[in-house]
């Protein structure tokens, strides 16, 4: 782009890099190379550079400037920033319908809602004067905030200047700031590795985050915003409906929430929440309940306000995913690779929807990070699929008989020496196949589903088995006999048979299942699937150099040096050879060099729930045939996977006209390509 009047250009960059962060922060839309919006922004830092008299506030480029506050300065906010009333069941929901039906009239019946997923984050105003962001600032007390404008700044998903036209002279928008699920995530973890501070959830790491007297930091942190209601609204109107409200404000650039739904009648908000609810866990943030408004401005102004709350809103709160209890014990756990985890047992807690008696503690380093002794009272939190996790201490309640807590210096199971590697933060027992739980945990592993898929097979009969002396190692599967299946406990001649025979049948395998059975160190489903289908057969892959596992999808260093060290230890290589002997077989492929596989180039996205596979499974196979499989859809992408509760990736293939395509035809075409490998 060569333009000979600077000003023109500097426009043209501006308004290009703000519909390029607009498309990619709010409506998840990557729509250029990173490289391409690099280039245009470097060109635009250049041209800013050589004439300072055009630099402007509202710059994409102006994110982050200016030095450090030293303290924050308060606001005052005119129209004041109100909190909600909460139901937490059907029927308190049902008695906010009848409440608003008593003032309003039964003819108001059935009234039309709007209804909002309640971000868990932290409530913000936003003032735009003549579209451009004049201010940022926190709820505070409702009337006098903090002024964060420099860290709102930060917020990609925040626009420094509003799109189109029509905008009122001086806007309010009201919204919250919150760290999406992912993002908290890869926070803690960074955190954990540097042995630094973490955050209890992440409404906490998004205040924290805000409360930055510097905005570099802010800006490292992955924020955004979602828009809910204007405040003060001066030189220009709005429609009369709060749908509309949020409409508009999206068309000028803010973001709102995707999940929101106008309708009709209280019965139809309840059926929304349990919908919702059961969509919870799959959201990428955290909400903690549902906010439902009566969509109508002019009734929301009949109704008007008790105390600090409107009485035209009630906000449906989801079981909390935090709640207090106590710390009874710490057992130590031997994991499959020997990693020795700590385990929390606890009074037993409803929390997250369930009744929680266990929490991991990680590892050492996390019982020194949180300064946790038996008998604390701790606070536990349970989001989602996501293990229970132990996020702070209670000190003020910490029992004079409190413990603490001691991390075992030898194996608590086999007793043999335990080492930390270099940069790792968990310790393992170093008794190898020799040690009880590693033993039991490889044969859990060798027989589950998606291993050798050994029916029958239990967790309890892998310890009996294990514990009687009946079996080491895996190759001692395939040497029972009836005689000693009956020597067991609660085992009928029935179960024997039928377990016996369920060896016999697990020995037809293929390589993939073969490989992944093993239980090498990192070498998950995905992996072994790809080794499989690089090399084809065993004799290849175990004889592989470095070089040649570094070729095959999926496999770096770390994973390469974990399969040497199998292919290398004469003790594990025995008992593939006994597998061998014993019958376990599989066929041979074809090694195919990747470029040739039928999806090579390719980019696919699986999204949504699958009947029939595992999504892992599916990245699995899609891979092995060439496949990349990315976690968003972009105008690369090839084809969309999409099962039923697919959502903004679904909506977002649509509107880039990329192919979608069910899981019966996922399993169609692999079936096709997979035959002729
Ligand atoms: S409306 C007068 N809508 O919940 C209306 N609030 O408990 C006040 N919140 O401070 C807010 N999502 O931080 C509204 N869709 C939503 C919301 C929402 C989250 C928060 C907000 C407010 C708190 C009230």
């Amino acid at each position: 782009m060569v333009q000979a009047d600077p000003v023109q250009e500097i426009e043209t960059l501006r308004e290009q890099l703000d519909a390029w962060n607009h498309q990619y922060y709010v409506l998840d839309e990557p729509s250029v190379p990173d490289v391409e919006y690099d280039r245009c922004m470097q060109r635009l830092l250049q041209l800013e550079e050589a004439h300072p008299e055009l630099r402007r506030a509202d710059s994409p480029s102006q994110r982050v400037g200016g030095q450090a506050l030293t303290q924050f300065s308060q606001v005052s906010h005119e129209v004041p920033m109100l909190s909600l009333e909460n139901a937490f069941s059907a029927e308190d929901l049902f008695r906010f319908n009848r409440r608003l039906l008593d003032r309003l009239g039964a003819e108001a019946e059935p009234l039309e809602f709007a209804c909002e997923p309640k971000l868990d984050g932290i409530a913000v105003s936003l003032l735009y004067r003549e579209g451009v962001l004049e201010r940022g600032a926190t709820r505070g007390d409702g009337t006098t905030g903090e002024d964060i404008t420099h860290n709102v700044r930060t917020i990609r998903s925040i626009p420094l200047r509003l799109r189109g036209q029509g905008y009122p002279e001086l806007l309010e928008v009201r919204g919250e700031i919150y760290m999406p699920k992912a993002g908290f995530e890869q926070l803690n973890a960074r955190a954990r590795e540097r042995g630094e501070k973490t955050f209890v959830n992440p409404r906490n790491a998004a205040a924290g985050s805000l409360r930055q007297l510097d905005a570099r930091l802010t800006a490292q942190r992955p924020l955004e915003m979602c828009c809910y209601s204007v405040g003060l609204v001066q030189g220009g109107t709005l429609p009369s409906r709060h749908s509309e409200v949020l409409a508009r404000l999206s068309d000028w650039g803010l973001r709102i929430n995707r999940e929101s739904a106008v309708v009709q009648g209280i019965e139809a908000c309840d059926a929304y929440f349990d919908a919702l609810a059961q969509r919870r866990n799959r959201l990428a943030y955290d909400i903690d309940g549902i906010v439902f408004k009566v969509n109508d401005l002019a009734l929301q102004q009949r109704l008007g306000f008790v105390s600090r709350a409107p009485r035209w809103a009630i906000a449906r709160k989801f079981p909390a995913q935090e709640e207090m209890t106590q710390l009874l014990d710490v057992e130590f756990q031997v994991g499959r690779t020997g990693v020795i985890t700590p385990v929390a047992r606890l009074a037993p807690v409803f929390v997250g929807g369930v009744t929680v008696s266990n929490a991991t503690l990680h590892n050492s380093d996390e019982i020194e990070r949180l300064g946790v002794k038996v008998g604390d009272t701790v606070i536990v939190r349970r989001a989602g699929d996501v293990i229970p996790q132990i996020v702070s201490v209670v000190l003020e309640r910490r029992p004079p008989s409190a413990r603490a807590i001691e991390f075992p210096s030898r194996c608590p199971v086999c007793q043999s020496a335990i080492e930390r590697e270099e940069g790792e933060a968990a310790w393992r027992c170093m008794g190898g196949l020799g040690c009880g739980a590693q033993q039991k945990a490889a044969i859990k592993h060798f027989v589950s589903r998606r291993a050798m898929d050994i029916d029958g097979l239990g967790d309890k009969l892998v310890e009996q088995l294990v514990d009687e002396g009946l079996v080491e190692n895996v190759a001692g599967l395939y040497a029972l006999s009836k005689e000693q299946l009956l020597t067991l406990e609660r085992m009928g001649d029935k179960s024997a048979d039928n377990l016996l025979a369920a060896l016999e049948q697990s020995k037809h395998t293929s390589l993939a299942r073969f490989v992944y059975a093993l239980g090498i160190r990192e070498v998950g489903e995905a992996t072994a699937l790809n080794l499989a289908r690089h090399f084809g057969n065993w004799p290849a892959l175990s004889s592989a150099s470095e070089t040649q596992l570094l070729q095959v999808d999926d496999v770096g260093p770390v994973v390469a040096d974990h399969l040497l060290q199998f292919f290398d230890s004469a003790a594990s290589m025995a008992v593939v050879e006994a597998l061998q002997q014993a019958g376990v077989s599989w066929p041979d492929l074809e090694p195919r060099p990747p470029e040739s596989l039928p999806l090579a180039e390719q980019v696919w996205v699986v999204t949504g729930k699958l009947e029939s596979l595992s999504r892992d499974e599916a990245k699995a196979r899609l891979q092995s045939l060439g496949a990349k499989v990315a976690g968003s859809v972009s105008a690369k992408t090839t084809c969309v996977v999409a099962g039923p509760g697919a959502g903004s990736k679904l909506t977002k293939a649509n509107e880039l006209g990329v192919k979608v395509i069910d899981e019966e035809a996922l399993l169609a075409l692999l079936a096709a390509h997979e035959a002729g490998n």
